[in-house]
Parts: structure tokens; sequence; C-alpha cells
């Protein structure tokens, strides 16, 4: 098992440890088994769910450029990435060869149009913030679509994809804790970027927010929003918030702070700007 929590002193080499436990876990797109897809159990519903999962997919380009930009000073967290886009990119492959199988065609001009870097974070503190929380979120969303769906190849999928993303949002949390020990003036950043995804009313993903919501050509087609729709809509209602608590507990972990109340955060901000005056 590799350690979630950095030493005192890192020694620059979580990469290797995370690459070679990735190694040992890796799928491939071939152990699907697409031969074995019931047709009969394939709904239009799953359709559009799989495209928007897609669309969500295929922003790991555009994250890893900004993070190999934003982490330039910083070869193992880069190196990490690079790693992780991989993987994000399989997934993109994987669930576009389902759809390729039940002879649903994605449109490419969709796929390119999402292409341009995202905007670098406040500070990259806040980058690997928004990072945890979209895995965090992608990895209950898809645990949750793999018990629902019944097509038993789509399902198998989303079960993989779904432990990815538990080992991308741990590993984005450990660069997070990282971070913050060696560059506490970004706390703020973090703390606001916590506020915001966790006290919205509406479960925000990154993707939508920073890429779906703003790229025209995206307008009228399957997004990440339209995947936590499905989501949403077919979980217990107290789901959203289960996965509220989730991601305030495991955020608390890298500020070092319980952030169960909303006060809490508001209180971890002001203490934050208070300090950073006082340094
Ligand atoms: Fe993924
Ligand atoms: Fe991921």
């Amino acid at each position: 098992m590799i350690p979630s929590a950095p030493p005192a002193t890192s020694d620059k080499t979580h990469s290797f440890d995370v690459f070679t436990h990735y190694e040992r876990l890796q799928w491939k797109v071939s152990d699907l088994r697409l031969e074995d897809i019931r047709r009969d159990l394939v709904c239009p519903e799953y359709i559009s769910l799989v495209k928007g999962v897609v669309m969500g997919e295929a922003t790991s380009l555009p994250g890893l450029h900004g993070f190999l930009s934003e982490f330039h000073d910083d070869y193992d967290c880069s190196a990490f990435v690079a790693v992780w886009a991989y993987q994000e990119l399989q997934h993109h492959y994987a669930f576009r060869a389902w759809l390729k199988a039940v002879d649903v065609h994605i449109d490419q001009d969709k796929i390119e149009a999402l292409r341009e870097p995202y905007e670098a974070g406040i500070t990259p503190g806040a980058t690997l913030t928004t990072n945890v929380i979209s895995e965090i979120i992608v990895n209950t969303v898809y645990r949750a679509m793999s018990t629902w769906v019944e097509e038993p190849v789509l399902a198998d999928l989303f079960l993989r994809a779904s432990r990815d993303e538990a080992g991308h949002a741990r590993e984005f949390l450990y660069y997070l804790k990282l971070r913050l020990m060696r560059h506490p003036e970004e706390l703020t950043s973090v703390l606001e970027r916590i506020h915001f995804y966790v006290t919205s009313p509406r479960l925000n993903h990154p993707v939508g927010v920073y890429k779906h919501q703003r790229v025209a050509e995206m307008r009228g087609y399957e997004t990440v929003d339209d995947v936590i729709d499905v989501y949403l809509r077919i979980s217990p209602p107290d789901a959203m918030g289960k996965l509220q608590v989730k991601l305030r507990h495991m955020l608390g972990t890298a500020v070092g702070r319980d952030l169960r109340r909303n006060s809490d955060i508001r209180h971890a901000l002001a203490d934050s700007v208070a300090a950073q005056a006082e340094a």
C-alpha cells in the first residue's frame, strides 16, 4: 500500500511508488469483453449517460496541460500527473469503445473543442483541491452507476473506472497536503475552493464549472452535468449529503481542521486570512 500522508521531509519519489502501484492494478480496454455486451439491456438513457461521461473524461488533456505548467518546478507531482492523465485517457477511450460497440458515434468536433488548457488556478494548491473534489465526485458517481446499470459490460467498466478515480483522489490529496506543508500561504485559496464546492446547494462538478459550461460547442450536447443529474435521480435522497460529508472529511485532513459545518470553513478562512495579514 502506498502512503497517503506525505513524510515530514519528502524524498520526492512518491510518483514512482504510485507508478508501480498502478502498474499492478492496470487493466486494459481489451479486458472489457465488448463482444459480450447485452444489447437487449442497453436503454437510450445509458447512451446519453455514457456520452456525458466521455465528454468529462476527455478533459484530462487540458488538465494535464494546465498541471504541467503550474507545477513546472515540481518533477514528482508532474510525473504523477502524467501517470494520472494516461488513466483518464484510458477511461475516455474505454467508454468510447463501449459506445462504438453499440453503434453510437461521438462527434469528434466536440472532443477537439475541449482541448484548450484550463485556466490556471488561483494557486497550485487551489488546483490540487479542485482535482481532489473532482475525483471524489466521479469515484462516487461511477460506483453508483456500476450498481444501477443493468448492462454488465458497462457496469463492469463503471466499477473499474470508479476504483481508478478513488486512487486519483488519494494521490491528489497527498500532493495537496505536501503543497500546503511547503506553501502554507496557499491555504486561503484552498479553503475558498472548498467553500465554493461543499456549500453549494447544487452538486457542481469542476469539469462542468470550468469547461463544459464555458465551451460554446458543448451547448445542447451531453455533459458531465447530465451525468450528475442521473446520479442524483437514481440515488437515495441523502446521497448528496453523504457525498458532502466525504468531501468535507477528506479535505479536512488536508488542511488539518474539522470542516463538518459551514461555520468551520468560515472560521478556518478567517483564521487563514488573519494569519496571512500578520505574516
Ligand atoms: Fe476518469
Ligand atoms: Fe480520475
